[in-house]
């Protein structure tokens, strides 16, 4: 007797119709008809079930602030750092709690199971720390929550940054943060991104900078990055995010320094919801789109994840936890329109992300942990197409969220009473 089975469920990753069979918090069968019985079994009818969502760049300690104290009228990265600047000294660990674990219970129904946060430790009383580890701590059974020591007001430009980071970390923050570009000189920047690699590589801990969020083509501090990662042996433990200046580099020179980040083996993160509001925005026209080079990336081999980085903030007021608004967006903005490239699109937000993160490969097979999602949805580039909802929502082998299918009701005459926006067109793989 099994716990649950799925059945007729469509693998991201494997043909045809098969039923999935889980017990306990392990995925126990996949095979075309399991003929065993469960105490639960959900007839998924062809739709898909995927791994979970990951969001491997995020700001949960600004999260659902939208508005306070004031709302960003530039639109600007650097008015939505001088915005939270207001904000920061009004923060208290409960508020910061509070939004933290509302967005948490978003992300939940938003199939999003893994989560790295930045976290600002510009702020002596490390409130957002305090309340972030936690919320971390809350979570656990559900979300795996990741934290990064973010000096958000530069490592090298706010006095107190670094003392305040190796806390951070004494306090059980995972990852090293930073932002080379926001440091007063070039030179700082890259000071920064030596003494942080070394921090992590003392401490045997991640890196990810928000590294050359930037429209300047003379921001080059991934450069730095790599050879650091290299010179330290870090390898995938390095994530570079952003990294929008890449966009405006001469050809020339990103077809040296793309070569580099693939050899020192580290990741990148574009957050296209927010780079394609943000960037461009002291140009006239042409005006650039800003995402970072991410076909170039991947034809090198660069393990690439998209991140959301934003939802209700200082810098971006839309967002709403869900990482295929994230993936259509990257699919826009790159652009990356071929059936392969959306395609891959999905697997950015499910199973990249969470390698950026250090986390176990979370693709649904037999033995592995009974982590998924039942999309309304027939096949990955669908799920983007339709920003899916997620039917169900499964954590160590339990439904945690449900969500009713969207069916649409008509009162036309001659016309169908009903409409599944899934079942509108026919399939990739009907086709
Ligand atoms: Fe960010």
């Amino acid at each position: 007797m099994l716990d649950l089975i799925l059945r007729q469920a469509r693998l991201p990753d494997r043909q045809g119709p098969l039923d999935i069979g889980i017990e306990a918090d392990r995925v126990a069968a996949i095979a075309p008809q399991i003929s065993a019985e469960a105490r639960t079994e959900m007839d998924v009818a062809g739709r898909l079930v995927s791994p979970p969502f990951t969001d491997p760049h995020f700001h949960m300690d600004a999260t659902l602030s939208l508005g306070t104290p004031r709302l960003n009228v530039s639109g600007t990265l650097l008015e939505g750092i001088a915005l939270w600047g207001e904000l920061k000294p009004l923060l208290t660990p409960e508020a910061v709690m509070e939004r933290a674990l509302r967005y948490c219970d978003l992300a939940v129904s938003q199939g999003l199971l893994s989560i790295r946060s930045h976290v600002d430790v510009c702020d002596d009383n490390l409130t957002a720390v305090e309340a972030l580890v936690e919320v971390r701590k809350i979570v656990a059974p559900y979300i795996d929550l990741q934290l990064v020591a973010f000096p958000q007001d530069g490592l090298y430009r706010s006095a107190t940054a670094e003392a305040n980071l190796l806390r951070a970390l004494d306090m059980g923050v995972d990852v090293v943060g930073g932002i080379p570009h926001f440091e007063r000189t070039m030179e700082d920047g890259a000071r920064s991104v030596v003494r942080l690699c070394e921090i992590a590589a003392e401490r045997g801990l991640m890196v990810d900078l928000h590294c050359d969020e930037s429209d300047d083509p003379m921001s080059r501090h991934v450069e730095t990055l790599a050879a650091e990662t290299t010179r330290l042996g870090l390898g995938g433990r390095v994530t570079a995010s952003h990294v929008t200046a890449m966009h405006s580099y001469d050809n020339y020179y990103a077809s040296k320094l793309i070569p580099l980040i693939a050899e020192s083996g580290m990741n990148i993160i574009p957050n296209p919801l927010i780079n394609i509001t943000l960037q461009g925005r002291s140009d006239t026209y042409p005006r650039r789109r800003g995402l970072t080079r991410v076909p170039e990336l991947r034809a090198a081999g660069v393990n690439v994840s998209f991140g959301q980085d934003c939802t209700m903030d200082p810098w971006y007021s839309l967002g709403s936890g869900d990482m295929l608004d994230v993936a259509h967006m990257g699919i826009h903005a790159v652009p990356m329109t071929s059936r392969e490239a959306m395609d891959w699109a999905f697997t950015s937000v499910t199973v990249n992300g969470a390698r950026t993160m250090g986390l176990p490969d979370p693709t649904i097979r037999e033995g592995g942990p009974a982590n998924m999602v039942v999309l309304q949805a027939h096949d990955p580039i669908e799920a983007v197409r339709l920003r899916a909802t997620r039917l169900a929502v499964i954590k160590h082998g339990k439904i945690i969220s449900r969500t009713e299918p969207r069916i649409v009701r008509l009162t036309l005459p001659d016309r169908p009473e009903t409409l599944d926006p899934a079942d509108y067109a026919p399939t990739a793989q009907d086709q």
